[in-house]
């Protein structure tokens, strides 16, 4: 472990401890903070990891450099998970030069006390490590307004930040000729394939609402050539560098395969009786679709869903004249994501009085989505007559054509 290449070395850690990311994301197969040294004559540290992480990480610079000092730092994003250690760096190299763009120096300044020597760079500047030249790009709300890339010109490599970031630790090695998806038994096709679903949750989850950034950085970055990327999360892709960067500019466009995510809550299992229906009409048609139950899992999933496919049905009882909690959370969530270009239905049970349909149906409306019937609002028990989903399969069937 270590070595990228002869000048690019490895520094990050596994978190296998951490179950829930930001307070909120689960993480079944661990998350990585991945930061890397650029060794020439000088040296340079490129982001930090989290807090936690102190001994270990400092073992693996300390592995790296011996007795060799840390000549700059250099923060491409403010995270916590990537900036808790600057203070630490800080105090075992004192005269490490921390490297930031100016929306960088006060939060540095916010969480860490240090306002002393910082090089505050701009967009396209330089430093040089000899024969290591590092040049730095803005990547405004990628996905925090701080955020910026950095690229070794010699190397055609990118340290990219969140970008192009994923959930999942590394087993078995750092770069994608080599390393699988912590604790994964599934065997895939390629490390690409094998990230790709935890990478569409990283992106869906914590990226999701800012598609229009993300798409100005891609913009930007695509006037450089990158046969490297090493992001702050998940695997260094090389081989599949391309394949990933394609990916993000898909999600970040909001394009999605065509299927059905249904996401639906129910107390007492009637309207999950209807997304049971539901899925079995798209079962005997052959269309691609996930089920997503907001009461038993983490809407983490159901996100990550979202980004997938092009249709989205959801399913709430009402409740106090309203959508029953977990579906409006989660539509809000998807509002909050400025999820685009989707069609969209809505079912639910209720007993004396429906709501949940109707306002389930406001919230798709607003968001510009394509309602495909006009909601499958049900009294009580769920029947296939009170409730046709058969019509409304059939309904999607057509709408892909
Ligand atoms: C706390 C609570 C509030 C409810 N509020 C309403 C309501 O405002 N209008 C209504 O018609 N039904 C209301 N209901 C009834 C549910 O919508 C009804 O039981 C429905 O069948 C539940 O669907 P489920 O089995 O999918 O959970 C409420 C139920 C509960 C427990
Ligand atoms: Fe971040
Ligand atoms: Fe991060």
């Amino acid at each position: 472990m270590g070595n990228i290449s002869e000048k690019i070395r490895y520094v990050g850690v596994n978190d296998l401890q951490k179950v829930i990311f930001e307070g909120m994301w689960p993480l079944p197969f661990g998350v990585s903070y991945n930061s890397y040294l650029v060794v020439d004559e000088k040296v340079a540290l490129i982001d930090t990891a989290e807090a936690g992480f102190a001994r270990e990480y400092m073992e693996n610079i300390r592995r790296e450099i011996g007795d060799r000092k840390v000549d700059y730092l250099v923060v491409n994003h403010m995270e916590p998970d990537h900036s808790s250690l600057i203070s630490m760096i800080r105090e075992a190299w004192p005269e490490v030069r921390i490297v930031g763009n100016a929306k960088t120096v006060p939060m540095i300044k916010g969480y860490h006390g240090i306002s002393d020597n910082i090089h505050v760079v701009k967009e396209g500047d330089s430093i040089s490590l000899g024969s290591s030249t590092l040049t730095f790009y803005m990547a405004p709300m990628v996905h925090w307004p701080e955020t910026m890339v950095t690229y070794f010109n010699e190397e055609k490599t990118l340290f990219s930040g969140d970008a192009f970031g994923t959930f999942g630790a590394l087993d078995g090695g750092i770069t994608d000729s080599c390393c699988r998806l912590y604790g994964c038994t599934d065997v895939a096709e390629n490390t690409f394939e094998a990230f790709r679903e935890e990478m569409r949750r990283y992106y869906s989850n914590i990226v999701g609402k800012f598609g229009q950034t993300v798409q100005a950085a891609l913009k930007k970055l695509s006037g450089l050539e990158i046969s490297r990327i090493c992001s702050t999360h998940g695997p260094v892709w090389e081989n599949h560098a391309a394949d990933v960067v394609s990916y993000y500019d898909r999600l970040s466009r909001y394009d999605a395969d065509n299927g059905v995510c249904i996401v639906y809550a129910s107390m007492y299992g009637n309207t999950a009786k209807a997304a049971k229906a539901l899925a079995s009409e798209l079962e005997k048609r052959g269309i691609d679709y996930a089920v997503h139950n907001l009461c038993t899992e983490n809407v983490s999933y159901a996100y990550r869903d979202v980004f997938k496919y092009n249709t989205l049905v959801v399913g709430a009882p009402t409740y106090n004249n309203d959508i029953f909690p977990p579906a409006y959370n989660f539509m809000y969530g998807v509002s909050a994501r400025l999820v685009k270009n989707r069609n969209f239905a809505a079912f639910g049970s209720f007993t004396w009085a429906g709501a949940s349909v109707k306002l389930l149906n406001e919230m798709a409306s607003k968001l510009g989505f394509k309602l495909l019937s006009e909601g499958l609002s049900f009294p009580q028990a769920y029947s296939p007559e009170k409730c046709d989903m058969s019509a409304l399969a059939d309904r999607i069937m057509q709408e892909r054509g």
